[in-house]
């Protein structure tokens, strides 16, 4: 029996069918020079911008055509094309070219491998085929999408001629895989059944896909062409095979059974569509069995109809489709063969952004882009799956350990040596799985305070550092350590005991005096307490001061970008007579502690109960509460972080605030500085901060009367007062604000955190703006502009403070029109206008207008801008006494009425 339905296509049926679609194709000429579009109608460009490394050539056919390519000798790492996805949401066809063609006279074609986001995809071998042509099917919902080569040992040069990508319709090739995030598809068949003329593609099918011609795949066939009609409807495929591939097909003829035999690539599995149309005059009907087994029976191909069939089919290495005939003779005019391809997972983009940062920090190109562990982990990387798990840096310049390689949390080695750190080891306390770590060879300076909080540390290389003092006693801590290299830096004393065990090698050389035997002197180990410096300064020359302000300033800024020299506080010590200059502590009688005593930690530890209550957590550290022996209750404030400054500065600072006693000031009433802790015993104040009370959850602000807040405001003003003025030493305060001003049980307001906060080291911007926001609506503009500090910047933050309390608000907030964001521009005009509208709405009708205007017009004042034109504090309290002298009476007068 023959077929004889053969009628031919007009012309004007393909003009139809030609969409000109070419919204979102790349198509990129690999090592080319010039764009240029095609015989098809493509548009081709140069791919310099897509690709940053390898070398151009190109190869000469013998019919004389040339086509360009690239090739990557830079044997390591990945060898990227970026491919920008403008509509993340869509599914994409992407399609590389490989031509060896013995560009490079070498007869000796590479092997390679080819990946796709995290997923290696393929191996190329063209000694096997050549030109080479993978094509991909994936929806990676990415901006960017990497397509990279990697050389293989011995493989050679990786090598490419073309790149295209080319968005796909939507929902097409879903059904069966579902879930686009972890699969992706290879091609392995795409053919246009029935039709011997070489391949098809754009324009006549507008996604631009390559149908295959179907002459090679014998053993039968009848090739024929059929009409499709106008109506010919293909609205339930969402493939959308073209018209022109369906008008062609395969029909059985002589035998019952139509069988596509298809050798695969790899054992694996396999996505299959069928496309069928019916074009024949007759409607016939079969079974479709995949490697012998049925997979859809009696399936019938209607007249004038499209329709597909979709299988995945699992763990085959070669495919045999079969339609078994029922009626008639059974048909297919399109097949397509998929290889499905699991897609690694991406690693979290915590760490991804951490090792940027990192990357950035190291001030090199380490090549880190895309996911770090997949398809391989970048340089200095190790991944265990999606997690990193270790990071090799080196001879590089980081300088410090930065807060950031606490987020890299699945670390279990990490070599940092040689990459000049300095200043202590710090932020790697919640590296829980860290095992290795490599710090040798830095000029590192003190263990810090998070070293026993590396619970599964085994090896801890410290060797040649400058850490100095005793080695702390919590290394013990670690049960795990079996090696604990400490050679060629400047420890001294006994080792602890605790240390001398089987288990544990301490390699101990190179140090000043270092072993578990006690014949150490040991009167050098508190050396810390023994050599503080203290600045000191003649208190007429005005211009030293500024001048080392704005040192300070510069110096800090440099650091900490401006902002944190808000937590900076500054101590100016007057002194009768003489030059500025540094006086080592051993000159200062131990009786300038004051009254403040020396705890130890273990003291430390039984008053706060083993740190057990938090009863807040600011800029400075942790504050606990803590109990006395004798009873009596305290605020524990246990520092995060040692500073640069180190330890003699924190016993500067001390020995300085030990000796200021206010009423209005919240007093010291010991400390405790043993080697890596340093932590500050305050008295306790029950009635929590003016922040609290203002905004605090418990919101106790309809207590907070105009009258209780003008004395509170008075009481704080005092305390400042006494700072600027009051004593011999002079002190600015530098970060006033509601919360560092606290509450008694009789509502007596005490400033606290004075004098310390700059020792916040934070050298790490990021960490630094997240300290800073609390503050920022209080910092002097002036101050901010200039980096000239005076006793101006505490006046400027108090009348924020002040305007806090008349106005019963956040100094910043985001609520409201951008005009009232930030509380002094928008109360400022008001107040000055007398207009009390402003004032906070649970003040309405309690308050005296005279006493009102006073203190507002002397907060308007202190946030005056010009420094200068701000009164002193001194000033500010009497106004303020003035405020709440007319308020009482008022009351009094009201009350009497
Ligand atoms: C080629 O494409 C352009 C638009 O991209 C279109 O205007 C032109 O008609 C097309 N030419 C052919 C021969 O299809
Ligand atoms: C690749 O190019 C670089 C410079 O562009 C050149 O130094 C190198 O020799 C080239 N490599 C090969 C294998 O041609
Ligand atoms: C992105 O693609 C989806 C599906 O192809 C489409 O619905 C959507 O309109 C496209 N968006 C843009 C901005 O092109
Ligand atoms: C259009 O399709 C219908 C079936 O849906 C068929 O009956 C009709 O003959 C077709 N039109 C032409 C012109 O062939
Ligand atoms: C596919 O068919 C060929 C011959 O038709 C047969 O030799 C081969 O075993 C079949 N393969 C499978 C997996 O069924
Ligand atoms: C196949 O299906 C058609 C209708 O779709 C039905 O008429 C026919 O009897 C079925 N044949 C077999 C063998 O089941
Ligand atoms: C340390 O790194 C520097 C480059 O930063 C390098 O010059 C030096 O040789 C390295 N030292 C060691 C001991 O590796
Ligand atoms: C740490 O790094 C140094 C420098 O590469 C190396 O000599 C030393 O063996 C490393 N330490 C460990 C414990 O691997
Ligand atoms: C390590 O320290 C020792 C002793 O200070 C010194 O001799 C040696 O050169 C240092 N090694 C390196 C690589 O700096």
């Amino acid at each position: 029996m023959e077929f004889s339905w053969l009628i031919l296509l007009p012309f004007s049926a393909f003009i139809r069918l030609t969409l000109c679609y070419q919204d979102g194709f790349l198509s990129l000429t690999c090592g080319g020079s010039v764009n240029y579009v095609d015989s098809s109608n493509v548009s081709w460009t140069a791919d310099g911008y897509y690709v940053s490394k390898g070398n151009i050539s190109s190869v000469v056919f013998p019919e004389g055509t040339s086509r360009s390519l690239r090739f990557f000798p830079d044997s390591l790492g990945r060898n990227c094309y970026r491919l920008p996805l403008h509509n993340t949401s869509s599914l994409f066809l992407v399609r590389s070219t490989f031509v060896y063609k013995n560009y490079d006279g070498l007869e000796k074609p590479p092997v390679f491998s080819v990946s796709l986001g995290t997923a290696i995809t393929t191996t190329v071998n063209l000694a096997h085929t050549d030109p080479w042509i993978e094509e991909f099917v994936w929806a990676p919902n990415k901006d960017v999408l990497p397509l990279c080569f990697h050389s293989i040992p011995n493989g050679g040069f990786a090598v490419v001629s073309s790149v295209e990508l080319r968005p796909l319709p939507l929902g097409a090739y879903s059904a069966a895989l579902g879930d686009w995030s972890s699969k992706l598809m290879r091609k392995a068949y795409r053919i246009n059944c029935g039709y011997v003329d070489g391949p098809l593609r754009y324009p006549l099918d507008p996604y631009d896909r390559i149908w295959d011609a179907d002459e090679d795949y014998s053993p039968y066939h009848v090739s024929s062409g059929f009409d499709i009609d106008s109506n010919f409807s293909l609205s339930g495929i969402k493939e959308s095979p073209p018209c022109v591939i369906l008008q062609t097909g395969r029909v059985l003829a002589r035998w019952n059974s139509l069988v596509y035999a298809l050798p695969l690539d790899n054992l694996g599995d396999y996505h299959v569509v069928l496309y069928f149309a019916g074009i024949l005059p007759v409607s016939p009907s079969f079974d479709v069995l995949i490697n012998g087994n049925v997979v859809y029976s009696n399936y019938t191909v209607a007249r004038w109809e499209a329709s597909s069939l979709f299988f995945t089919v699992r763990g085959i290495r070669s495919l045999n489709v079969t339609l078994k005939a029922i009626a008639y003779y059974p048909l297919v005019n399109a097949l397509e063969v998929y290889e499905i391809l699991d897609v690694p997972l991406e690693s979290s983009s915590t760490t991804v952004s951490a090792l940027q940062v990192i990357q950035q920090s190291t001030g090199k190109d380490l090549g880190w882009q895309d996911d770090p562990c997949s398809p391989t982990p970048w340089e200095h990387i190790g991944c265990d799956g999606n997690l990193v798990t270790s990071l090799r840096l080196s001879d590089i310049n980081l300088r410090k350990i930065s807060p950031i390689f606490g987020d890299l949390l699945d670390l279990k080695a990490l070599d940092l040596h040689n990459t000049s750190l300095a200043g202590e080891i710090q932020n790697l306390g919640g590296l829980q799985h860290l095992e290795k770590l490599n710090l040798s060879f830095n000029r590192l300076t003190a263990f810090g305070s998070e070293m026993e909080d590396l619970m599964n540390i085994r090896v801890l290389d410290l060797q040649n550092n400058s850490l100095q003092g005793e080695v702390p006693e919590s290394l013990a801590e670690l049960k795990d350590l079996h090696l604990l290299n400490l050679e060629n830096n400047k420890l001294q004393g006994p080792l602890p005991q605790s240390l001398n065990r089987e288990s544990l090698e301490v390699r101990t050389s190179g140090n000043l005096c270092l072993s578990f035997l006690t014949t150490c002197n040991e009167s050098s180990s508190n050396s810390s307490l023994q050599t503080p410096q203290v600045t000191v300064f003649t208190p007429g020359k005005r211009k030293n001061h500024s001048h080392l302000g704005v040192l300070l300033g510069v110096v800090c800024g440099a650091v900490l970008a401006l902002f944190a020299i808000a937590f900076s506080a500054l101590l100016y010590i007057k002194r009768k007579r003489g030059e500025s200059t540094s006086i080592p502590k051993s000159e200062v009688d131990m009786h300038t502690w004051g009254s403040a005593r020396v705890f130890s930690y273990k003291e430390i530890k039984t008053t706060t109960n083993n740190f057990k209550q938090a009863i807040g957590r600011g800029s400075f550290g942790c504050v606990y509460a803590g109990k006395l022996p004798g009873g009596r209750l305290v605020a524990v404030k246990v520092r995060f972080d040692k500073t640069q400054l180190g330890g003699e500065s924190f016993i500067n600072e001390v020995s300085l605030l030990s000796q200021i006693r206010h009423q209005n000031l919240v007093s010291l009433e010991g400390f405790c500085c043993e080697l890596k802790h340093q932590i500050l015993v305050y008295e306790f104040l029950p009635g929590g901060s003016l922040a609290d009370n203002l905004y605090g959850a418990k919101s106790k602000k309809l207590t907070l009367s105009w009258v209780r807040r003008l004395k509170i405001a008075v009481d704080a003003a005092k305390g400042l007062d006494y700072l600027h003025n009051g004593s011999d030493l002079r002190i600015i305060h530098r970060d006033v604000k509601s919360s560092n001003i606290l509450l008694d049980t009789e509502m007596n307001a005490k400033v606290c955190d004075f004098g310390l906060s700059k020792q916040v080291a934070q050298s790490d911007a990021s960490h630094v703006t997240t300290v800073v926001k609390g503050t920022a609506g209080y910092l002097d503009p002036e101050y901010y502009s200039t980096q000239q500090l005076t006793e101006k910047s505490d006046v400027y933050s108090f009348g924020v403070v002040l305007l806090e309390l008349i106005c019963g608000r956040e100094p910043l907030t985001h609520t409201g029109t951008p005009d009232s964001f930030n509380l002094v521009l928008w109360a400022k005009p008001y107040l000055q206008a007398g207009a009390f509208e402003i004032v906070d709405e649970s003040l309405e009708g309690s308050f005296d207008a005279e006493s009102m205007r006073r203190a507002s017009l002397i907060a308007c004042r202190s946030v005056e801008r010009d420094a200068l034109c701000r009164p002193r504090i001194s000033e500010v309290v009497a106004e303020l006494k003035e405020a709440y002298n007319l308020q009482l009476n008022y009351l009094g007068t009201s009350a009497a009425n």
